[in-house]
């Protein structure tokens, strides 16, 4: 899979005045059903996160609140996603390298995926990453 198959998805948003509300339905509004939620918070400034793949799992990233930047690599290009929005998430498919970064101050990032927690499922070296993408640097 390439960085083509990654992709920004707007939520359904209903406005309020008495607060906004968004929703997810596994394979309506994200293409996997969802096995595991986790989340991020407390994050210090200047801290980094992931800095790792996956080889099955798929992804989808909410900033709940505050935002942060996703970095997805796929062995050959790279693309910077900023995500600030509760209403929006990014897809991220098997066999990409990530790692989220400038984290704001009370930042809370939302995963759901597509499993549940498996260690044998990381992919923690960038060189074997590469490898196994056929794209050897
Ligand atoms: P890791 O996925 O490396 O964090 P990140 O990519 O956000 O930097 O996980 C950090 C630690 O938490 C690691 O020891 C595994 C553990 N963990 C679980 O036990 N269950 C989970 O669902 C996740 C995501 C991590």
């Amino acid at each position: 899979m390439t960085l083509n198959d990654c992709k920004l998805i707007e939520l359904p948003k209903i406005s309020d005045p008495r607060g906004n509300l968004s929703f997810i339905e596994s394979g309506q509004h994200i293409p996997f059903d969802i096995k595991r939620v986790y989340y991020l918070y407390d994050v210090p400034g200047g801290s980094d996160r992931g800095s790792h793949a996956h080889k099955n799992l798929h992804q989808f990233i909410v900033a709940m609140s505050g935002s942060f930047d996703v970095v997805l690599d796929d062995g050959k290009d790279k693309k910077r996603y900023h995500l600030n929005r509760s209403y929006q998430g990014l897809y991220v498919c098997p066999m990409m390298w990530r790692y989220l970064d400038h984290f704001s101050s009370g930042a809370v990032c939302m995963v759901l995926a597509s499993s549940h927690y498996d260690a044998a499922d990381y992919i923690r070296d960038y060189s074997e990453f590469l490898a196994l993408t056929n794209r050897k640097a």
